[in-house]
């Protein structure tokens, strides 16, 4: 079996990760953006260079934007479509070894609904998005109190903590678990397997990360199939359970609709939670306008979304010949929008490389994507991240960085691995909520 994934990472990951690594030693800044670790940290120069290269720049592997209004008109026209990213571009007869070693359902393959266009795109995010609508997301406000509270509360008596693992990743997987009716016991496998098959968002990743990631995706699949004959067998009061009693989807549709669910439900807002913190710790002017004024948090929740994606890149696929830009380009033709880069567009923002949580049109930026791909669960990751914010910089006033937080080896998703703390002081009372 493994000669054959190895195979299929050659044709759609490694050979892309060769070109990627020769262009990016050539200056092309496309490809320096997924093929140079140091972007990982700090990917704003580059975008401003790709900015200053034009509005729709070509690139190795693709066609590429920084620019506000571009990344929304190519977003929202229907000539433009998804696909696995696994499929951009590849040569016909590498494409053909990707059938050899298929993988079991997963969120970046279809029939994931992120890699699907209409008319099934229609009929899967149709199946779950009455559990996503803002008045659904209210009626957790409570939950994700007591979650919250609760982690608070069990963070270590020395005072120091790892701010990801111990309190960032926790909240939202504790919320998507319960969700999706997984057990709370299951939580730390799905941090495991979360973490292994993010890369597969990035190009051209190496091989021992593809490997790590298949293999994540065929014990995930195992214990979905466990998981839905539990619920066929005693039906819950979660967003699966009532996924099988309406009927409508089988049970690819199922696991890919739960893969992504999950992966899509924590491995984001995880980021928006540590990027939010650091922010705001090295900005302590924007966190005494919070102290003074707590009405100010979902404006600032927008800023960080805004300043720092915690996911920096997407892609369109022509369905059919396109022009923008006076450009025609064919069938087929990948564009990659940067949201990040569209974040900074300083046509949009006034002097966009200032992070201001009073900004009054923060809530712009393109982080949640537009047109009918726009990220289902913005409402929910939204109501997480100001709850768990503003109960941990209540909780512990003090709080401080203990040395550099780490950032994540990846290009797509956009957040910190480890951030020791010093928590400092613990105030006992609770929030009340925004
Ligand atoms: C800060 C947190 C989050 C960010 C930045 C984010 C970002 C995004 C983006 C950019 C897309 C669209 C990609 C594209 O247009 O190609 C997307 C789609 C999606 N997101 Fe989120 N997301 C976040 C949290 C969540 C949460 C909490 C959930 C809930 C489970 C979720 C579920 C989804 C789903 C299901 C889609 C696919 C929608 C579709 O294809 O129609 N996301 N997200």
């Amino acid at each position: 079996m493994r000669p054959l994934y190895w195979m299929r990472w050659m044709s759609v990951q490694g050979a892309p990760r060769l070109a990627l690594k020769a262009y990016a030693r050539r200056g092309d800044p496309l490809a320096q953006l997924f093929g140079d670790p140091a972007t990982t940290h700090d990917p704003y120069p580059l975008l401003e260079s790709i900015r200053a290269r034009g509005r729709l720049v070509g690139g190795p592997f693709a066609r590429m934007t920084v620019e506000h209004d571009l990344c929304r008109s190519i977003l929202r026209d229907n000539a433009m479509g998804v696909r696995a990213a696994e499929s951009f571009d590849i040569p016909r007869p590498l494409r053909g070894l990707t059938t050899l070693a298929p993988l079991p359902p997963n969120p970046m393959e279809p029939p994931s609904m992120l890699v699907i266009d209409p008319p099934e795109h229609t009929r899967m995010r149709r199946s779950v998005s009455a559990a996503f609508t803002p008045r659904a997301i209210g009626r957790l406000h409570a939950r994700v109190e007591s979650v919250t509270e609760e982690l608070l509360d069990a963070l270590p008596a020395n005072g120091s903590a790892d701010l990801v693992a111990d309190f960032a990743a926790q909240v939202p997987i504790a919320i998507i678990s319960e969700m999706l009716g997984f057990p709370h016991s299951a939580k730390d496998r799905f941090l495991g397997w979360g973490d292994a098959i993010s890369p597969l968002l990035d190009i051209g990743i190496p091989w021992p990360s593809y490997r790590s990631a298949v293999a994540a995706i065929a014990e995930m699949d195992a214990y979905a199939d466990e998981h839905l004959a539990k619920l066929r067998r005693s039906p819950g009061e979660d967003i699966l359970s009532s996924l099988i009693t309406a009927g409508e989807l089988d049970d690819n549709d199922l696991k890919a609709t739960a893969s992504l669910l999950m992966g899509a439900g924590f491995e984001t807002t995880v980021n928006l939670i540590g990027n939010a913190i650091v922010q705001l710790l090295d900005h302590p002017d924007q966190l005494a306008k919070l102290r003074e004024d707590p009405e100010l948090w979902p404006n600032a929740v927008e800023e960080v979304l805004r300043f720092d994606a915690p996911v920096q890149n997407t892609g369109r696929v022509a369905l059919r010949e396109v022009e923008y830009e006076g450009i025609r380009m064919p069938k087929g033709t990948t564009i990659v929008l940067s949201l990040a880069g569209a974040n900074r567009d300083p046509k949009v923002f006034a002097a966009p490389d200032r992070f201001d949580i009073t900004r009054d049109n923060a809530k712009d930026h393109l982080t949640f994507s537009s047109g009918i791909h726009a990220c289902l669960g913005a409402s929910l990751a939204r109501m997480e991240a100001v709850h768990a914010l503003r109960a941990l910089f209540d909780r512990f006033p003090d709080l401080q960085l203990d040395g550099l937080p780490q950032r994540r080896p990846l290009f797509t998703l956009h957040g910190y691995s480890h951030m020791r703390a010093n928590l400092g002081r613990r105030h006992a009372e609770h929030t009340t909520p925004v």
